[in-house]
């Protein structure tokens, strides 16, 4: 299994270009079961999970042509509108498809996803969803059976915000008949990057970006050509890298604008940020302040960047109160940042971190995707070396994230 080694000290300089944003391209693949035309997305990065969402699109029929950072789908002849476990358990995103198909098809067998590290992480919200719009929904050994004819439009209303939540019913409207309203949907870029998607398919959808959305169905799709928005998490753990070493770095292809309460906070830890178009400017001082946050959804602090701050509360003057309030367990990283001499003491969805002088290199564990961001960050800081295992988290959403360290001055190679 790869490992990631880091020779902590040195400081962050020059110029790195973001990726396409893996939140916002999960969805939009998922988008192209919709139509029986070819669609093409540019600016796809290349992730694990991108891989995985392309391999079960292939075994349900999907045409998948790639070139570059540019995918062309065509679902013209789907074959089985079927998400087995295996590939479900492997990345939870895979549920983005239940709606698309249950629209276009009128059936879908998906695997309900299950737990996974940072908590229970139900889909009843999609369902409930769907159901509301006419659907028949069975759950039975394991896997969501979803029979509609087809789909009507309704008022939904969710219990929560969920993101994939407002994304499945948004798609699965686009092809239901009559109007639907999704209520207490989720603000976040990424959904409407998605509707700016099935906009240019020829769907009818306005509010998203708001928390009501309204579409009302169209019989079909067509193909169209989409670019993929940049990814501003992987975005916030460059200018967190940058900013936890002193450094200086320039990200182009980037959104400040998806991006402000991060960039809010970077600049009460001190930090210099400049926000031009299509490009992001830090500047970090020599010493951070400690900053204090609670993660909620867009557009407040995102639980995508909880991890990577508190790897910078660490080593930053003074002490933070986090509160994570998204995800019952997604302080994982809390007790590997502890190995590398981190003062953390957390209290249910509260951690209170104590910046030190110093963190010292030692062998971590990464438990998932954001958390091996934040174990990074560390290593970064921490004098000697820091190994990080299970760095197959890392691959899921960062696209050549050794490279790009190396770029902008980081002592970082990977190991098998
Ligand atoms: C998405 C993001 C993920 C991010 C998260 C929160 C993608 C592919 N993933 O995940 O990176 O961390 O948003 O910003 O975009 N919930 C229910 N029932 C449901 C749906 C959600 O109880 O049917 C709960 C969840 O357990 C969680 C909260 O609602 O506590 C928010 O989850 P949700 O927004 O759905 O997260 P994802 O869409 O899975």
């Amino acid at each position: 299994m790869d490992k990631l080694l880091i020779e902590g000290g040195a400081r962050l300089t020059g110029e790195v270009a973001v990726s396409g944003a893996k939140n916002a391209a999960l969805p939009i693949l998922c988008a192209a079961l919709l139509s029986a035309e070819p669609v093409t997305f540019t600016n796809v990065p290349r992730l694990r999970d991108v891989g995985t969402l392309l391999a079960l699109l292939g075994q349900m029929g999907v045409g998948i042509e790639r070139e570059g950072d540019a995918v062309t789908l065509d679902a013209g002849a789907l074959t089985a509108p079927v998400a087995p476990y295996e590939m479900v358990k492997t990345m939870r995103a895979s549920i983005l498809v239940l709606g698309p198909l249950a629209a276009r098809c009128g059936e879908a067998r998906v695997s309900l996803p299950g737990g996974c590290a940072i908590g229970a992480r139900p889909v009843d919200q999609h369902i409930k969803g769907l159901q509301a719009m006419g659907a028949e929904v069975a759950v039975e050994h394991g896997y969501i059976h979803v029979r509609a004819p087809r789909l009507k439009g309704a008022r939904l209303v969710t219990d929560m915000v969920t993101v994939t939540g407002t994304e499945n019913l948004m798609m699965a409207a686009s092809l239901a008949e009559g109007v639907t309203v999704i209520e207490n949907a989720a603000r976040e870029p990424e959904v409407i990057d998605l509707a700016d998607c099935l906009t240019a398919m020829g769907a009818n959808i306005s509010g998203a970006g708001s928390d009501t959305i309204r579409i009302e169905g169209v019989p079909r799709l067509r193909g169209a050509r989409h670019r993929i928005m940049p990814d501003r998490i992987e975005t916030g753990t460059y200018l967190c890298a940058a900013a936890v070493t002193g450094g200086e770095i320039r990200l182009t292809g980037a959104q400040a604008a998806s991006l402000d309460a991060v960039i809010d906070k970077l600049i009460e830890a001190g930090c210099t940020v400049r926000g031009e178009p299509g490009v992001i400017h830090l500047r970090a001082p020599s010493r951070l302040a400690a900053v204090s946050l609670r993660t909620a959804p867009y557009p407040a602090f995102p639980t995508d960047m909880q991890a990577q701050f508190m790897a910078l509360n660490c080593v930053a003057g003074g002490a933070a109160m986090i509160r994570e309030t998204i995800f019952e367990n997604r302080f994982m990283h809390a007790v590997e940042l502890q190995r590398l001499g981190a003062d953390i003491h957390i209290d249910g969805n509260t951690a209170v971190v104590r910046g030190v002088d110093r963190l010292q290199g030692a062998t971590v564990m990464a438990t998932d995707l954001r958390a091996s961001a934040s174990l990074i960050i560390a290593g970064l800081v921490a004098e000697g070396e820091t190994t990080i295992e299970r760095i197959y988290h890392l691959d899921r959403g960062y696209e050549r994230l050794e490279e790009k360290l190396a770029a902008l001055g980081a002592k970082v190679r990977r190991i098998a």
